[in-house]
């Protein structure tokens, strides 16, 4: 799919509802992937590759190390002898697929113990783990031509490590899941929500000083600045909707709660399943909630009477 001269689109559905894009962008000295997807889309990455006409593919640029963005990680990097880059910090969790699950999956496997079924079905999403060759940070510009340039900008909050890129001559913002699906029956997961408003914050102040012309996400269609606008609204609500439901639950609660309760509870009244990504999201709530003295810590309990 062409988004537009110089930025291309592979898409496949993660579900009914649920996309999924990784872009190429060109230049006339070299191309750079965003994304590898999940490994059963390397095909559709090189039909993608090949529509480009793109004769050197230099770096495959990750901009978070979930599994659905570097899942074809190891075939791109034997088929076009590219460089897999990375945001700091993300380096084992693509290099290393036990530490990937551990992490990702048992954030508090007293709660939610190892599933071999869930294990499989992650780990499945990957080819398995490759050499992160370089990794970036905020700042960096990477120039693929004479006006074709991606400037690099930290979004960190859906995840610890993260990055999304604004492309200059055709106003393009490039993302992965520095915005997540904020409706659904599945929580996206964010670790912080400090982080993650800071990076909605930013990105509606870039909007506003560039208002960007378009605006291609992992898991949204691709939008432009007003779309982008709408997006950040419904993040900035769903997270302002789990600190209100999580008071809530303290505020009716007869006596401290523990995690499991409170996150379970968060799970029923804001309609979403019970899942690992929203478990790790409902503790970096409490811990946040915690450190700004809204909610007391006891010990493993938390309560706000
Ligand atoms: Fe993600
Ligand atoms: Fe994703």
């Amino acid at each position: 799919m062409k988004i537009n001269e110089k930025i291309f689109a592979a898409k496949t559905m993660l579900s009914d509802t649920t996309p999924l894009h990784t872009f190429l962008v060109k230049g006339r000295d070299f191309s750079v992937l965003i994304d590898s997807g999940v490994a059963s889309m390397f095909g559709d990455i090189v039909g993608v590759v090949d529509e480009s006409e793109s004769s050197d593919i230099r770096f495959l640029f990750n901009t978070h190390p979930h599994a659905d963005h570097i899942g074809s990680n190891k075939q791109l990097k034997e088929k076009y002898g590219l460089l897999v880059a990375a945001p700091v910090g993300s380096e084992r969790w693509i290099e290393d697929m036990a530490y990937h699950y551990e992490q990702f999956c048992l954030p508090f496997p007293n709660i939610l113990p190892h599933s071999e079924e869930t294990k499989q079905d992650i780990l499945g999403l990957m080819d398995g783990g490759s050499k992160v060759d370089l990794t970036i940070m905020e700042g960096i510009t990477i120039q693929l031509d004479d006006e074709t340039r991606l400037i690099t900008l930290e979004l960190s909050g859906h995840m610890m490590y993260e990055i999304g890129f604004i492309e200059q001559s055709t106003n393009t913002l490039i993302l992965g899941d520095a915005i997540t699906l904020y409706e659904g029956d599945l929580f996206p997961g964010h670790f912080s929500p400090r982080q993650y408003r800071a990076s909605v914050k930013k990105l509606a102040e870039l909007n506003r000083q560039h208002q960007f012309k378009q605006v291609i996400t992992a898991h949204f269609d691709p939008t432009d600045s007003a779309g982008l606008n709408k997006h950040l609204l419904g993040v900035h609500r769903m997270i302002d909707q789990v600190d209100w439901t999580i008071h809530e639950i303290l505020m009716e609660a007869a006596e401290p709660l523990s995690l499991e309760p409170i996150w379970r509870a968060v799970c029923v009244r804001m309609g979403r399943i019970y899942e690992f990504r929203g478990l790790a999201m409902v503790y970096g709530h409490l811990t946040e909630a915690v450190q700004d003295g809204k909610v007391l810590q006891l010990g493993d309990l938390y309560t706000v009477r």
